[in-house]
C-alpha cells in the first residue's frame, strides 16, 4: 500500500522587496575584505546575507572563471570546499580562503581517488571526465572537468572513438549520456540533497501551483528530470525564469538559489520545490558558512586552503582544458 504524505505547507517566496540595510556585521567584513585587498566569491546556494557581499555570485563554471580572473591577493570561497581547492588550483599565488573547512560534498565524498585508481587500472583506456564536485585528487586523475552548466558541450568535444568514465554523479551523468547521445560508464555517486527531491513531492505541489512550470538541476533523479519542463545549472535557471512567461516558478534545487532568482527577477514568485518531508531543501555543506564565520576568516587570514604543488599542477591540466574548451 502506498504511504501518505505528511501535509506540507509549500514555502512561497512572492516577489522582491528592497534591501534592508547592511548590518554591522556586514559593513565590517566590507572594511575587512578592502584592508587584505580581497575579492568574495560566493555560490548561489550561500544564505543571502552572504550573496549579498559577494564581487561575484554564481554556479561553478561561472566561479572557476571568476576566479581565473580575480585580480586580488585573497580570494574568500564562500562555497564548499572543492570550489575553493579549484580556485586555489588555478591561482597557486594567491591566498585562498574557505570560512568553514568542514563544508565538504556528499557528491565529491561518493569517490574517493584511491577507489577511482583502482578502477582506472581494471579498465584501461577509458577517457576520465570528473564533475567539478570532486577532490583535487580525483581531479588529477581525470582528462576533462566539466560542471552541470557545460557538461553536455565538454562530452562533446570527446573523440568519438573514446569511452568515457564519467564521474562521481550519476544523476549528471545520465542526463548528459541522454542529452548527448553518447554511451558512458557512470560512478555511482550522488548528491545527498538533490536525490531527496521526488517526482511524487513535485506532483503534488504542481496540483497546487498548476500554472507554475518546473525547474530541476542535473544533479536530480531521472524520475525529477523527467516531469521537469527546464534541466540546467544554478545560473541557467536565471534564463529560464526571466524568459518564461510563467509568473511563478517551483524550483528544484537548493533554497539558497531562490534568494538569486528574487534579486535578478524581483517581480516573480519563487516555490521551493519539495521533499517528501520537507517544504524545502537545504545542502548542510553550503550552509556551514555564516556571517561571522566569513568575518573570522578574513580577519585570521584562516582557514586556508593548501596544496602539494605537484598535486595542484596535474589537477590544472583537466580544469585548464575545461575552461579552454568552454570558451569555443
Ligand atoms: P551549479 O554548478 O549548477 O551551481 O551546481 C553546483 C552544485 O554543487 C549543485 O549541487
Ligand atoms: Fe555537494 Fe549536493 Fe551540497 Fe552541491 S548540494 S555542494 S552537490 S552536497
Amino acid at each position: 500500500m502506498a504511504v501518505e504524505l505528511p501535509a506540507i505547507e509549500p514555502k512561497v517566496f512572492p516577489p522582491r522587496r528592497e534591501d534592508e540595510p547592511l548590518s554591522a556585521l556586514q559593513k565590517e567584513i566590507l572594511e575587512l575584505k578592502d584592508k587584505r585587498n580581497a575579492i568574495i566569491l560566493a555560490h548561489n546556494y550561500q544564505i543571502e546575507p552572504i550573496q549579498r557581499l559577494a564581487d561575484y555570485l554564481g554556479d561553478s563554471l561561472g566561479l572557476s572563471y571568476a576566479a581565473a580572473e580575480a585580480d586580488a591577493d585573497v580570494i574568500l570561497f564562500c562555497g564548499v570546499h572543492f570550489m575553493a581547492e579549484t580556485a586555489k588550483i588555478i591561482n597557486p599565488g594567491k591566498t585562498v580562503l574557505l570560512p568553514d573547512e568542514n563544508a565538504g560534498c556528499s557528491l565529491s565524498d561518493s569517490c574517493p581517488a584511491e577507489k577511482l585508481q583502482a578502477y582506472q587500472e581494471q579498465h584501461p583506456g577509458l577517457y576520465t571526465v570528473a564533475y567539478i564536485n570532486c577532490s583535487a585528487a580525483v581531479k588529477a586523475r581525470s582528462d576533462l572537468i566539466c560542471t552541470s552548466g557545460n557538461a553536455v558541450r565538454m562530452i562533446e568535444k570527446i573523440p568519438a572513438d573514446r569511452e568515457i568514465l564519467f564521474v562521481p554523479d550519476q544523476n549528471l551523468g545520465s542526463w548528459v549520456a541522454r542529452q548527448s547521445g553518447r554511451r558512458m560508464r557512470l560512478w555511482p555517486g550522488s548528491c545527498y540533497a538533490h536525490v531527496l527531491f521526488t517526482a511524487r513531492a513535485l506532483e503534488r505541489i504542481r496540483a497546487d501551483f498548476p500554472d507554475a512550470p518546473v525547474v530541476a538541476h542535473p544533479e536530480c533523479t531521472e524520475a525529477v528530470r523527467d516531469l521537469a519542463d527546464e534541466v540546467c545549472s544554478t545560473e541557467k535557471m536565471i534564463a529560464f525564469c526571466r524568459e518564461t512567461a510563467a509568473q511563478r516558478i517551483i524550483v528544484a534545487t537548493e533554497t539558497g538559489m531562490i534568494h538569486r532568482l528574487q534579486r535578478d527577477i524581483p517581480e516573480k514568485t519563487f516555490i521551493a520545490g519539495p521533499t517528501e518531508t520537507c517544504a524545502c531543501n537545504e545542502c548542510r555543506f553550503m550552509k556551514m558558512n555564516t556571517l561571522e564565520k566569513v568575518r573570522d576568516a578574513l580577519r585570521n587570514g584562516a582557514p586556508e586552503i593548501h596544496m602539494e604543488e605537484s598535486l595542484r599542477q596535474r589537477a590544472a591540466v583537466p580544469i585548464e582544458r575545461m575552461l579552454e574548451w568552454s570558451r569555443s
